[in-house]
């Protein structure tokens, strides 16, 4: 598909400029500050990066090499310098600000728990110890599939202070999705919780868990369960270990490893629109910087306030902004276990008030569910403690960044709109709130030192307002990805495909508005997003092919108001098509089938069954054609390469 085809068809023209109560005290309260920073990231870039990391990190050997293009695109940051990202998020508070509250938990059930950076440190330390008397070292991998509850924050901040790789595995995950995890990353360990409170009901993690071992999973050696909701479950002898049991008699001290700057500090999975999911690999010190200045520049980030992250550890998101970001800046945070309506709609904004909640960042999915619910619903709670409130995971429309603007900020809190992918590892493009006026569903400007661009097929910057083209990054930057793990070769050609891989290729179109305003504009490949998370065709397709009575499978994504996208499945059965295209036993029994293999996010929406796919003489689905007649438009595209044409018809659900 061609991106500079499409079309914007969105025209917003309101403006809201910084408000002068925020203004007043921000951190970066003017558009010159801005200004003088873009100079000096655009005059000297290394420099600027480099002056930012001596700030911004505690380092245990200073390093001279700022970037290091020699393996390109595997550029490397800072490489001689020695650091640890747990002591930077954590002992480096502790003599200024030991008794600070670090993390506020609140369970479903209501359960509150308090944790300060002294308790954080010793629970962490413990655990950390834990880790090492199991034998885990420098570089092995481990599994963590846990419930939204600071033990998840624990065992990250303990790998990383071990120089353990974590990858973090969404709770939401099938046992099929985290064996195929586990193995791509040769874990070792896997930490996991006997289930977690969501919902009102308990999500069965220790099941999904004992499912996924029961099935491969050869070089997972031990598996250390928290008790969360004491209900009974399977414990095999030998591989399983309580946490409690763990940590008994640990030291509360542990000594951070120094680790290399690029030392890889986790692995985050993530879909691509074929094969299966990429295990995005990130460094230490470059991803860590990012997660610093970010929260500093877009969050405005202060002792007093009480940052909340909605975001699940299991997403990109819950790691910069739950686990890393906020600590390693010394900040308050909250966290929430369970889901947003119970035990009513009102939840999140009683969390708001009861905690004085200051910073609320959340994705647009979940802020036009809520708006569906009414105004009523928010008016009954104090939200004056808000300050700031930020969005993202897909683009926000400008209805319900309206509504967010007024109904949630009262008109007093701006709102950052952020641009940025699991691969980028922290916000790109995104307003700075005291110097950057906002425009309802434009994420704004890309950050001090980030090289952001709108481009052509030939890699040639779009200067005509509004023209759309591919999302570029031209320079590198500290908290970038360093490769796919295991595998280089898709990681160069995943990213760097194009203009003679010289930038990296985000994957979305964009266009930039007459004042340079970034507006995100969708993905270019066949990437869902569906609630703000990403989810590859080619999964869930595999998924509906791996039920025996399907034969072959389409989907894409259609709009949906609240998920941002629905997925719309195209099937053929095995044998005779059901009469009239409807089954729904069947129906049921497949999106039942797709939340088994890969989670219930990844359920499709509808269903259609038809004897064939839309397929061009070459073989290829037609993608475009099934999503028109997804969203129930008219087929304007030519048909005539169709195999067999006589299949619209079912397609469509007419016959
Ligand atoms: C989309 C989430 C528009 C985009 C941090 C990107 C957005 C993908 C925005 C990454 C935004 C994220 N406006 N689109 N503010 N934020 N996206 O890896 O398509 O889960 O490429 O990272 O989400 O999703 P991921």
């Amino acid at each position: 598909m061609s991106v500079e085809n499409i079309d914007s068809v969105l025209n917003e023209e309101r403006l809201f400029e910084p408000a002068a109560i925020f203004k007043a005290d921000a951190r970066i309260s003017s558009a010159d500050t801005l200004a003088t920073m873009r100079h000096h990231a655009n005059e000297d870039y290394t420099g600027f990066w480099a002056e930012q990391a001596r700030s911004e990190i505690s380092w245990h050997q200073p390093f001279s090499t700022v970037l290091d293009k020699s393996h390109a695109p595997h550029y490397q940051w800072f490489s001689d310098g020695l650091m640890n990202v747990s002591y930077n998020c954590l002992d480096r508070h502790l003599e200024t600000k030991g008794n600070h509250t670090a993390i506020v938990f609140e369970g479903e059930q209501g359960d509150i728990r308090t944790l300060t950076y002294h308790q954080l440190y010793a629970d962490v330390c413990a655990f950390a110890n834990a880790l090492k008397a199991q034998g885990i070292t420098k570089g092995d991998r481990i599994v963590i599939y846990m419930p939204m509850i600071p033990e998840a924050v624990i065992a990250m901040q303990a790998c990383a202070r071990i120089g353990a790789i974590h990858s973090v595995v969404f709770g939401g995950f099938s046992a099929e999705s985290l064996k195929d995890r586990i193995e791509d990353a040769g874990a070792r360990m896997l930490i996991t919780a006997d289930g977690g409170h969501r919902g009102g009901k308990i999500v069965e993690l220790k099941a999904a868990a004992d499912k996924a071992l029961a099935s491969g999973c050869a070089t997972i050696e031990k598996v250390i369960v928290y008790q969360r909701t004491g209900h009974a479950i399977e414990f095999k002898e030998g591989r399983d270990l309580w946490w409690h049991d763990a940590i008994d008699c640990m030291d509360s001290i542990c000594m951070p490893e120094w680790v290399e700057a690029e030392h890889p500090l986790f692995l985050l999975y993530t879909s691509g629109s074929t094969g299966k999911p990429k295990g995005i690999q990130h460094s230490s010190a470059g991803y860590l910087l990012g997660t610093i200045t970010s929260m500093k520049w877009v969050f405005d980030i202060r002792d007093s306030d009480t940052f909340w992250c909605t975001a699940d550890v299991g997403w990109v998101t819950g790691h910069s902004y739950v686990a890393y970001g906020p600590l390693a800046v010394g900040a308050t945070i909250l966290i929430y276990e369970g889901a947003p309506t119970v035990p009513n709609a009102g939840r999140f904004w009683d969390i708001c008030q009861r905690h004085k909640v200051t910073i609320f960042y959340t994705a647009p999915t979940a802020i036009r569910a809520l708006m569906k619910l009414g105004d009523e619903i928010p008016a009954q709670y104090d939200l004056s403690s808000l300050r700031l409130l930020g969005s993202v995971g897909e683009p926000i429309n400008p209805e319900a960044w309206i509504w967010y603007h007024k109904t949630i900020g009262q008109e007093r809190c701006p709102i950052v709109d952020t641009w940025w992918q699991t691969e980028t590892g922290c916000i790109m493009i995104a307003p700075i709130p005291g110097a950057v006026a906002t425009k309802p569903g434009s994420c704004t400007l890309p950050l001090p030192g980030i090289i952001a661009d709108v481009v052509d097929e030939n890699g040639n910057s779009i200067n005509e307002p509004n023209k759309g083209g591919y999302l570029v990054i031209k320079k590198p930057w500290p908290s970038m990805l360093r490769t796919v793990w295991g595998d280089d070769e898709r990681y160069i050609k995943t990213y760097w495909p194009k203009f003679g891989g010289k930038y990296y290729l985000a994957g979305d179109s964009a266009r930039r508005d007459k004042d340079g305003y970034f507006w995100i504009m969708g993905r270019i490949d066949d990437v869902l997003n569906v609630s703000g998370h990403r989810l590859g065709t080619m999964e869930v397709e595999s998924a509906l092919v791996a039920h025996p009575r399907v034969a072959e499978a389409a989907v894409v994504g259609r709009p949906d108001e609240i998920k941002g996208e629905a997925i719309f499945a195209y099937v053929v059965l095995k044998g005779t098509r059901p009469a009239g295209g409807v089954d729904e036993v069947l129906t049921k029994e497949l999106r039942a089938w797709v939340a088994e293999q890969i989670g219930p996010i990844a359920k499709p929406d509808d269903i259609r069954y038809s004897d064939n796919l839309p397929k061009t003489r070459s073989g290829k689905i037609m993608r475009r054609l099934l999503r028109t007649i997804a969203k129930g438009e008219e087929i304007t595209q030519d048909t005539s390469t169709l195999e067999n044409e006589a299949i619209l018809l079912q397609l469509q659900g007419k016959v």
